[in-house]
């Protein structure tokens, strides 16, 4: 062979090299697509910042993360936005557990597989789901306040219809008040749902279920803690504060600190870190191809999804150092000051 031609093969390898190098480490970044529904209550903000923890931590990682303001539409569009960006992989925590079916179908035309959040998609193929064992949670704050009310007026208060997890609260609730119901031991005064969660909402319900019942009431099911907070504002208003038990879930700094003042009765701890890891952590495996590990399968109307999902932890005043502070998810001179 002529030296040119030498040379010129040897160009063309390098150049192969370099271009197929190239495409490999392209290859290696995992563009992960987020949708979240809200940001307002706290829990919220720390899934995202433990997201966005993990994917810098992570480097060949490119997250994309959007948030809905709790408006199925907004998601929707979000979502489709996402899409047509290139992601290889959606975590969906959806607003409307039903619509976002919808979001489902548009990623599978992709090509993308999509992990419901925290939240299920219903109706939907959906390819994983990572939450916590939300009836359990229901069932802690329903054990909390029988142990602390066995008798007397309840009022029975749900998260927000279109959130499938606030069924599942409510649902392992009730399977620890029903029978004292059934007893006639308990009474419920009231049973209403609470439009997106709404803390105002809460805070409306319980003036008027006080009204309605001249301040007789024992004890209040509050689905999580920032509605809790609305519970407890209409309960100072008639200096009722911290006599009627009211639950909460999510650990907010808020709810601790009243926690520890004896206005509010426990609340649930979800470790968000735990829950944004295993998403972040399958997301990578699934996009790879490998299988992420599941727990169990869950129905979601459509299919058995499989599911990864994370114990929840019932907190009141006296492990509150212990669960919440010592594991360093909240401060010490937060829940105190
Ligand atoms: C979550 C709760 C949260 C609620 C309101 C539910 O789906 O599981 O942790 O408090 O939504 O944002």
């Amino acid at each position: 062979m002529k030296n040119v031609s030498k040379l010129f093969l040897a160009c063309f390898f390098i150049l192969a090299f370099t271009i197929t190098g190239e495409a490999a480490n392209k290859a290696k970044t995992i563009h992960i697509g987020v949708s979240l529904p809200t940001q307002r209550d706290e829990r919220w903000v720390r899934d995202a910042a433990k997201i966005r923890e993990l994917a810098k931590a992570e480097g060949d990682i490119k997250l994309s993360m959007q948030i809905s303001d709790n408006d199925a539409a907004k998601q929707m569009s979000q979502c489709e936005n996402l899409l047509a960006s290139g992601i290889d992989i959606l975590i969906l925590a959806p607003h409307d557990a039903t619509s976002a079916s919808a979001i489902v179908d548009n990623a599978h035309k992709y090509g993308v597989k999509v992990i419901s959040y925290d939240r299920l998609v219903l109706d939907a193929d959906v390819d994983l789901y990572v939450s916590f064992d939300n009836v359990q949670v229901g069932r802690l704050q329903g054990e909390y306040l029988t142990k602390l009310v066995p008798k007397g007026r309840y009022v029975i208060l749900g998260g927000a219809p279109t959130d499938n997890n606030a069924k599942l609260f409510k649902q392992g609730a009730m399977e620890i008040i029903q029978p004292f119901v059934d007893k006639g031991d308990i009474k419920i005064v009231m049973d209403q749902w609470i439009t997106d969660w709404q803390p105002t909402v809460a805070m409306n319900l319980i003036q008027n279920a006080l009204t309605a019942n001249d301040n007789k009431i024992d004890a209040v099911l509050a689905p999580n803690d920032n509605t809790a907070g609305g519970v407890i504002q209409a309960l100072e208003q008639v200096g009722l504060a911290g006599k009627i038990p009211v639950t909460g879930q999510d650990s907010e700094v808020t709810a601790a600190k009243r926690i520890v003042q004896g206005k509010q009765a426990m609340t649930v701890f979800k470790d968000t870190r735990l829950l944004a890891t295993d998403a972040m952590q399958a997301a990578v495996k699934m996009v790879k191809g490998e299988n992420p590990g599941v727990d169990t399968k869950i129905n979601n109307n459509k299919i058995d999804v499989p599911t990864i999902l994370v114990s929840p932890v019932i907190v009141d005043k006296n492990n509150i150092d212990a669960v919440l502070i010592d594991s360093g998810y909240l401060k010490k001179s937060e829940v105190y000051n």
